[in-house]
């Protein structure tokens, strides 16, 4: 079992986090997690914080030489801006965060509390986890792209670069949705034998867990409710050369929580960023007198950069199940059991 845990405060010391289950003998350098690391920052409409971090990742643990010993890989990201202990409080919740929810549940009087944590800045922790799983899954030419569909109901460039501008303008923020592609990965990953063990449910809690993902939607998703059934099903075919093809893919690559051997395609949205420059209403936590949200430093719109961490979510889930199906202790050894499995279907 492939399992990650991350911790640290956005604006604390650092960000780190334990990976555990991958196989021995995989070759990983910093440099390709630091490439990762570099896309989730980017993107148009980041705000100034993420001019302030450049996350450069170190590898405490989990490597000799640079090679995996399957034991667990711990990952440290420094923050440049740590000023945790001297940052102001924080007493007007911000609609669209954890911060009212969080300060109830936990009996804070500081939003800040709340704030530090449930902040997206933990995604640079996972995407690290998620860039390594990446490097895994090269092993068995399995890639996964993204892509910006819409940005504020935008889908060309120009316009959405326009469009941020106009929202820079009007201090507000937006939202768009993106896609996923994980091409090369072979049939038989997930199962329906158990709720729990399906690839789609799977992959869309890992979606949905990204902060600000409201949606999520595989193959044609939601453009089924209005098909009939004969428009909508992929159908199947064999050529000697080939095996069992299909010449549509509305599926998504997924059929009853297993990966059918078509490309999986994953389509997100994400809502406009809940930190406003003109803030809504709110409520003085301690006063209960109305007042207006809290502004923080912040971003205007980071579709891209939910985009590369769906991406490091997809490629989580998919070495997850890829170990499941193959093995997990030696590299060389899964390579048999692939090598062995496809011969099987061929
Ligand atoms: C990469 C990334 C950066 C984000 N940056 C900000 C930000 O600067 N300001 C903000 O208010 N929300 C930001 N968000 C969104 C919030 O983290 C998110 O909306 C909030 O935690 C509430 O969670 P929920 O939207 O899933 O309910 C960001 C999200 C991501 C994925």
């Amino acid at each position: 079992m492939l399992r990650y845990l991350t911790a640290g405060e956005s604006h604390g010391k650092a960000l780190v986090a334990i990976l555990e289950g991958l196989p021995a003998g995989l070759r990983l350098e910093p440099e390709r997690i630091n490439k990762e690391l570099k896309r989730r920052q980017g993107g148009l409409g980041r705000g100034k914080r993420m001019q302030i971090e450049s996350d450069l990742v170190q590898i405490l643990s989990g490597l000799k030489n640079s090679i995996t010993l399957a034991s667990p890989i711990a990952l440290f990201i420094e923050n440049k801006d740590s000023s945790i202990e001297k940052l102001h409080k924080v007493f007007s919740p911000r609609p669209g965060h954890a911060d009212l929810a969080g300060v109830l549940k936990y009996g804070f009087s500081d939003v800040r509390n709340v704030l530090e944590r449930a902040s997206a800045r933990e995604t640079a922790a996972r995407v690290g986890c998620g860039a390594i799983c990446k490097i895994f899954l090269d092993e068995f030419k399995i890639k996964i792209f993204s892509r910006v569909l819409t940005l504020g109901g935008e889908s060309d460039y120009q316009s959405m670069r326009e469009k941020i501008y106009e929202a820079m303008a009007k201090k507000d923020t937006l939202g768009g949705i993106f896609e996923v592609v994980a091409q090369g990965a072979p049939v038989g990953l997930g199962s329906y034998v158990q709720p729990d063990r399906r690839l789609d449910g799977r992959l869309a809690q890992a979606m949905v867990s990204i902060p600000g993902i409201k949606a999520v939607e595989f193959g044609l998703g939601f453009g089924y409710a209005d098909r009939f059934g004969s428009e909508a099903h992929d159908p199947i075919y064999y050529t000697k050369g080939k095996g069992f093809i299909r010449k549509s893919n509305n599926a998504g690559g997924i059929e009853g929580g297993i990966s059918n051997g078509q490309d999986i395609v994953i389509r997100a949205c994400m809502k406009p960023i809940s930190t406003l420059l003109k803030p809504l209403d709110s409520v003085d936590i301690k006063t209960k007198k109305s007042s207006k949200a809290a502004v923080e430093r912040s971003d205007i719109c980071v579709v891209e950069a939910a985009a590369v961490i769906a991406e490091s979510a997809c490629a989580y889930i998919l070495a997850d199940a890829f170990l499941e199906k193959f093995g997990s202790d030696s590299l060389d050894d899964i390579k048999l059991n692939y090598r062995n499995y496809l011969k099987r279907l061929r």
